[in-house]
């Protein structure tokens, strides 16, 4: 049993930690992969259940998420190996360290309360800071070109495809007649106008600075290209795991899970079998688990997350 407190990073509680463990089945001289390492509270859990004789590969776009994961991780020597890349080259990056067939591959999607309270990041709209809200900075696009220089329905696009805002036209519009908007506060503002105050528990700007990051950071598109090279890199009985945190990711991974696990992903109108798909993936929870409330009680960012568990066949 792995507690909260001795995973606990400055500013960032691992979430379902003890469920993401159990779920990976991790075994003493495992090869993991962490996708999303962080500041390395899920890593370190599972190389301490994998120690001596495990390994782990860690990435993360963001450096200074590195920085904080290295730190944390450094009890595991050359165990660990950290990388600096976006996930979507997950398959690459294992090859290039002969890294494969591994026994686990986890997905903790999103970004971490550091991220979210560092100063300059542009992710929260809590507190003012330049429009970036990019994972990692060698990316070019940030929050503020797509607000500045997409067209108005572009805007509106993004802000319903991506937060699923039932208000995204309206607040395309005021932003579009706002331009140029430099900060987070100027952004917040601006939909704020639009939208009226607090609706129910959540802030009017929520949503949209989810929809501007989720396009800036190409989060699901990123997702859907990494989900079936974890896929490929499992040996027969690895354990894939994924946490996400709102419903387009959940949806996109149910989907993904739900079509990997079958015998037949032929369209409902074909009336006799033509794909000959081979199912690769055996589904071991059909609902995605939650976390308990006294982990809801103490750390309330866990609250939306869902995590799903597939088996390699
Ligand atoms: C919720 S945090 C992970 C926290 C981590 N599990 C821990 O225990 O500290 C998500 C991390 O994934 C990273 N990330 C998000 N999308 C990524 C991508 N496409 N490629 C690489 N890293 C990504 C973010 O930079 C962030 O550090």
């Amino acid at each position: 049993m792995i507690t909260l407190a001795m995973t606990k990073i400055a500013g960032h509680e691992p979430v379902m930690l003890d469920e993401c463990v159990d779920a990976l089945q991790v075994q003493r001289g495992g090869w993991y992969v962490d996708c999303t390492v962080g500041g390395g509270g899920h890593a370190a859990a599972i190389m301490e259940e994998c120690s001596p004789g495990g390994q782990l590969i860690g990435i993360d776009a963001d450096p200074g998420a590195l920085k904080m994961a290295e730190k944390k991780l450094k009890p595991y020597g050359k165990d660990v190996i950290l990388v600096n890349e976006n996930f979507k080259y997950l398959e690459n990056i294992c090859t290039r360290y002969n890294f494969k067939p591994v026994n686990g591959v986890v997905f903790d999607l999103g970004m971490s309360s550091l991220q979210l309270e560092e100063a300059g990041r542009g992710f929260s709209f809590r507190q003012d800071s330049p429009l970036d809200m990019r994972f990692s900075d060698s990316q070019v696009l940030t929050a503020a070109d797509i607000v500045n220089t997409r067209s108005e329905s572009e805007l509106a696009g993004i802000l319903h495809k991506y937060g699923e805002e039932q208000r995204s036209r309206l607040i395309a519009k005021r932003i579009v007649a706002g331009r140029p908007l430099r900060t987070t506060f100027e952004l917040s503002r601006i939909v704020e106008q639009a939208v009226g105050g607090k609706r129910g528990r959540i802030h009017p700007a929520t949503k949209t600075f989810q929809a501007l990051r989720i396009a800036v950071n190409e989060e699901l598109e990123n997702l859907e290209l990494a989900l079936g090279q974890a896929v490929n890199l499992l040996g027969s009985g690895g354990r894939l795991v994924v946490i996400s945190f709102h419903s387009l990711e959940d949806r996109l991974v149910k989907g993904f899970f739900r079509r990997e696990s079958q015998r037949c992903i032929c369209p409902p109108e074909v009336p006799a079998c033509v794909c000959n798909h081979t199912p690769l993936l055996r589904l071991i929870n059909k609902k995605p688990l939650q976390p308990s409330p006294i982990e809801v009680k103490a750390n309330p960012r866990s609250r939306s997350a869902r995590m799903r568990v597939a088996e390699r066949v």
